[in-house]
C-alpha cells in the first residue's frame, strides 16, 4: 500500500462521528458477526450507515462457501477502490476492511491483489477489531487471521441496546462456531476453524440482554450447532436440550430457534426438546445433502440414507406437527443419474415444508476438489432444476395445507401496504395481516404473539386473518 493512500488526513471534527457501512454475505452467522462489529464499533465511537456514500469504515463481511466467492470480493474491491481515490483527493477518510471466511481465506493475498485494502480480518479476530483500526491509522495495513486463543465473544462488548432494538423482535444468537466433521465438498473447518461452544452462563447474560431490549424471538446459531455442549448448573455436561430448556426459563422470550444441524448430533436430550418444550417452535432445518449411500459416503457424512429416514421419524414421533427444511448438493463428483434418483426418493419420503438446493462447486482445498468424475455444468443443472421443482411443489403443498389453520404470530414489521403487519409462523413462513379488517388491529404492536387465521397461500407469503378471542 503506498503512502499516499494509507495516511490519510481526518476529516471529521471531533463531535462528528466517524460513520461505518457494512455489506453482509452468506449465512446468518455472518449476519450476527455483523451485528457484533457494529455494535464494537459503535461502542467505540462510530455510527452505523447504510448509505456508502456517507462511510468512513466499509466493512465486506464476505462468504465463502461456494462458487466464485473471492472473485466477487475482488470485483467489488475494484469499485471501492475508485470510491477511496476520489474521497481521498477530498481528504477524507476512507479505511476498506475485508471480513469474514475469504478474509480467512485469502489472507495475505488481498492486500497483494487489491491494494486499497486496509485491513483484512478472519472470523475469530473480530474482539481485536478497534484496536486493528487503530492500526491501520497509524501505520498502514493490517492482517489479522489468527484463530483466537482467547474467547472472542468474551471480549466483545455487550450488545448494544439500540442497535439490538433497531435490528428487530427476532434476534440470532451465536452459541457454537465452527466444525470438525469434514465433509468432502465444505470450507468451513477450514475457514471457521474447529469447533467452540460458548459456556450456558455467557449465552445466559446475552440472551437476557436480548430480551431486556425487546427481543421476542432467539434463534441459536452454529455450523453445527446442536454439537453445542457445556455444563448445567450442576456440573454435568449436557446438549442443546438442556440449553434451550434454561433458556425458556427467560421471562418475556416467547420463542426459541436453532440452525444448522448435523444428524448424526441430533441427540436424545434435543428430540424430545422437541416434544416438551413449548417455547421451541415446531421447525427444524436438518441438512441431507444427498440421497445416496455411495454419494454420502464420499462426502464423508458418516451417516446413510436410511439413518437419515429413521432420525425423521424420531424427530416426528416427538412432534408430529413439526416443519422439516435441508440442504442438497446435487453433482457431487462421481453422483450418477441413479444415485440422483435416490435423492429425489428421499426427498418424496421425507416431504420438507422448505429447502435449499445448490449445484456442487469445488472448493480449493477440500478433498472433493481433487476427487475424480466431476459432474458437467449442464447436467447438474438439469438435475438441480428436477429437484428445486419437487422441492417447491412440496413447499407450496405444506403451505396450502396451512390454509384454515389457527396459529400464534409473532409481529415483526410493518408490511409493504399501509395496515399491515408481517410476523412468521410457527414454521417460519412470513405471514401477512390487515389490521385494519378488525378492531383488535387498533390495539396490537409489533412483537405481540396474536392469533390468527390462515386464509390463502401465496407463493412466498400466507395471508391471515385475526381469529376471534
Ligand atoms: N458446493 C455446493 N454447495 C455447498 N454447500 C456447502 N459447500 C458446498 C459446495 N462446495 C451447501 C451445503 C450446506 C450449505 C450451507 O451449503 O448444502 O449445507
Ligand atoms: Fe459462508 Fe460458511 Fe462462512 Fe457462513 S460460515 S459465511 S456459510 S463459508
Amino acid at each position: 500500500m503506498s503512502e499516499e493512500l494509507t495516511k490519510v488526513p481526518e476529516s471529521k471534527g471531533s463531535h462528528a462521528k466517524r460513520k461505518v457501512f457494512v455489506k453482509t454475505y452468506g449465512c446468518q452467522m455472518n449476519v450476527y458477526d455483523s451485528a457484533r462489529m457494529t455494535d464494537a464499533l459503535t461502542s467505540d465511537g462510530y455510527e452505523e450507515t447504510s448509505d456508502l456514500a456517507d462511510a468512513d469504515l466499509v466493512l465486506i463481511n464476505t462468504c465463502h462457501i461456494r462458487e466464485k466467492a473471492a472473485e466477487k470480493v475482488y470485483s467489488q474491491l475494484g469499485r471501492l477502490r475508485e470510491m477511496k481515490k476520489s474521497r481521498q483527493e477530498r481528504g477524507r477518510e476512507f479505511i476498506i476492511g475485508v471480513t469474514g471466511c475469504v478474509a480467512q481465506a485469502e489472507g495475505d493475498e488481498i492486500l497483494r491483489r487489491e491494494k486499497s485494502v486496509d485491513l483484512v480480518m478472519g472470523p475469530q479476530a473480530y474482539h481485536r477489531l478497534p484496536e486493528a483500526l487503530k492500526k491501520v491509522r497509524e501505520s498502514g495495513p493490517s492482517v489479522d487471521t489468527d484463530y483466537a486463543i482467547e474467547d472472542k465473544f468474551e471480549h466483545l462488548p455487550a450488545q448494544n441496546r439500540k442497535s439490538v432494538q433497531a435490528r428487530g423482535v427476532s434476534a440470532f444468537l451465536t452459541v457454537q462456531e465452527g466444525c470438525d466433521k469434514f465433509c468432502t465438498f465444505c470450507v468451513v473447518p477450514y475457514t471457521r476453524g474447529s469447533e467452540v461452544s460458548r459456556p450456558l452462563a455467557q449465552i445466559m447474560d446475552e440472551a437476557r440482554q436480548l430480551v431486556e431490549a425487546g427481543v421476542r424471538e432467539i434463534t441459536l446459531l452454529g455450523q453445527n450447532v446442536n454439537a453445542w455442549h457445556g455444563a448445567d448448573g450442576n456440573g454435568n455436561e449436557a446438549g442443546l436440550g438442556m440449553l434451550l430448556e434454561q433458556l425458556s426459563q427467560i421471562e418475556g422470550l416467547a420463542r426459541l430457534r436453532y440452525t444448522t444441524s448435523h444428524p448424526r448430533d441430533m441427540d436424545d436430550g434435543l428430540i424430545a426438546a422437541h416434544a416438551t418444550n413449548p417455547k421451541l417452535m415446531p421447525y427444524l432445518h436438518l441438512p441431507v445433502q444427498a440421497g445416496s449411500d455411495r454419494i454420502l459416503k464420499a462426502m464423508n457424512r458418516k451417516h446413510t440414507a436410511s439413518d437419515y429416514i429413521a432420525l425423521i421419524k424420531r424427530i416426528r414421533a416427538a412432534n408430529p406437527d413439526l416443519a422439516l427444511s435441508g440442504d442438497f448438493i446435487v453433482g457431487f463428483p462421481g453422483e450418477t443419474d441413479e444415485d440422483f434418483e435416490e435423492t429425489m426418493r428421499l426427498i418424496e419420503e421425507v416431504n420438507y415444508a422448505q429447502a435449499f438446493s445448490f449445484k456442487y462447486s469445488p472448493r480449493p482445498g477440500t478433498p472433493g476438489a481433487d476427487m475424480p468424475d466431476h459432474v458437467p455444468e449442464d447436467v447438474k443443472s438439469a438435475r438441480l432444476e428436477r429437484l428445486q421443482a419437487l422441492l417447491i411443489k412440496q413447499q407450496r403443498e405444506f403451505a396450502q395445507n396451512c390454509v384454515g389453520r389457527e396459529i400464534d404470530l409473532l409481529l415483526e414489521k410493518p408490511g409493504r401496504m399501509e395496515g399491515q403487519l408481517v410476523g412468521r409462523s410457527p414454521w417460519l413462513q412470513s405471514v401477512i395481516i390487515d389490521t385494519k379488517t378488525s378492531k383488535i388491529g387498533d390495539n396490537i404492536k409489533i412483537g405481540d404473539i396474536i392469533r390468527v387465521r390462515i386464509t390463502e397461500a401465496g407463493p412466498n407469503s400466507l395471508f391471515a386473518e385475526f381469529a376471534e378471542a
